[in-house]
């Protein structure tokens, strides 16, 4: 169910772009040329409206996550500003305009898809003088982890995705300047994705060759939507929760295992996804199976076994992206996964999974979380309104 509906919002949000914005390309991407009319459907995605994008719409090929710091002496009218500013800016660039201060609005005329998606850490909560929800907290220290600050925390943080890097690359940088001098960057992760090329709206195959996402809850159907988005029960409406966890993967290691033992280690084939229990990729997986030998099909230890819900309050929306940084040392690779997960309430839906995997996983043996943070998503905005204009008025 959640593969067919991905592939028609896919097919919806970019079959009209002849296919080169979904390869991740900007040219011949269909958008308005300067002085020229539109040749085919627009290529923007909404800002305004209830909900933010860049939660649940389809992933967009590039992404990039910024964490910014407020300045020291941050009050609430320091807030109201920089959410000011920001809430104009954003509605310019995703609907293809330069921002006011822009020194390149040429750069902004290609929207490709472009969406940012705001959020407030504790700091922004703090500083407005606003209670932060229950659950807006770091998540605890996991035996895995080896975090370091330069990929941790963070008083806001924008998610800003879209089909073409040079559109992503000058939003970024219009909205961390104008976000001076109340805000400066902390830090900064880039990622990309396949976007549907052949799993579908919601699926991509990460560095490790495995498909990912395919056990993801889709928000925009009734049944899932509770699950991202809340509902006022636990915050507030049409607010959600975006946990940010970076996680490297070791890919020498990764070359030297045997295909038989990475499949083992998910609990699924590298071919197409399927189960190990047999079946396609959306098959059920038969977690009572045992092979010739007596032992489980799918390892005790596999992260498909572990990361399941023990129970339904255990859901929440991966939306993850790859990373492949130029190395610092002599190391081959500096690459991974910018873990990206939304759900209303963190604490009871995302952190009994990450305990889980903590305390056994198969991938452990080559994956690191080394960044985590949480941010709250405000909710959305109408034209004329301010993002968080209901927490600051
Ligand atoms: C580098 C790190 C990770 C990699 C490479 C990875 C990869 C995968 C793969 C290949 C699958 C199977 C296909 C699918 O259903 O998507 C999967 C499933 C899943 N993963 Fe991960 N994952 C990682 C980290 C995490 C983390 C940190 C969490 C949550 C704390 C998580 C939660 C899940 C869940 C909930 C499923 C679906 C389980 C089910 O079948 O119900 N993963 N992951």
């Amino acid at each position: 169910m959640t593969a067919r509906i991905g592939r028609r919002r896919l097919v919806a949000s970019i079959g009209a772009v002849a296919g080169a914005s979904a390869l991740g390309g900007c040219a011949g991407s269909g958008e308005v040329s300067p002085g020229s009319a539109a040749t085919s459907a627009p290529t923007t995605r909404p800002f305004h409206g209830r909900r933010q994008s860049g939660v649940d719409d389809v992933p967009q090929a590039f992404a990039a996550w910024v964490a910014l710091d407020l300045a020291p002496g941050s009050d609430r009218d320091t807030v109201r500003r920089l959410m000011s500013v920001w809430t104009d800016d954003i509605a310019r660039l995703t609907a293809g305009r330069g921002t006011r201060t822009d020194l390149e609005p040429e750069l902004a005329q290609r929207p490709s898809e472009l969406t940012v998606t705001v959020g407030w850490g504790p700091g922004a909560f703090t500083a407005a003088g606003v209670a932060a929800p229950d659950w807006l907290r770091p998540l605890p220290p996991f035996a895995i982890d080896r975090l370091e600050d330069r990929w941790s925390g963070g008083d806001l943080v924008l998610q800003v995705a879209g089909e073409c890097p040079v559109t992503l690359s000058h939003a970024v940088r219009r909205l961390v300047t104008g976000a001076a001098p109340m805000a400066t960057q902390r830090w900064v992760q880039r990622g990309f994705r396949e976007t549907g090329v052949d799993h579908g709206g919601q699926r991509m195959r990460n560095l490790f060759g495995q498909v990912d996402g395919t056990v993801n809850p889709d928000p925009r159907l009734a049944d899932d939507e509770a699950i991202v988005w809340d509902d006022g029960s636990v915050w507030r409406r049409d607010a959600t929760a975006m946990i940010v966890r970076r996680i490297a993967m070791d890919l020498d290691g990764w070359d030297r295992a045997d295909r038989r033992s990475r499949e083992h280690a998910v609990g699924r084939r590298l071919a197409d996804g399927a189960p190990l229990t047999g079946g396609s990729e959306l098959s059920p997986p038969d977690l009572e199976a045992r092979g010739p030998d007596g032992f489980p099909v799918i390892d005790t230890f596999a992260h498909m076994r572990r990361a399941m819900p023990a129970n339904p309050l255990e859901r929440f929306l991966r939306r993850p992206y790859s990373y492949d940084d130029p190395p610092e040392s002599v190391r081959t690779s500096d690459a991974g996964l910018v873990f990206v997960a939304f759900c209303a309430d963190p604490i009871r839906q995302f952190l009994p999974v990450q305990e889980r995997l903590a305390q056994a996983d198969l991938m452990n043996l080559w994956t690191t979380p080394v960044g985590s943070a949480v941010f709250a998503v405000l909710p959305g905005c109408a034209a004329g309104e301010l993002l968080g204009g209901d927490l600051l008025s």
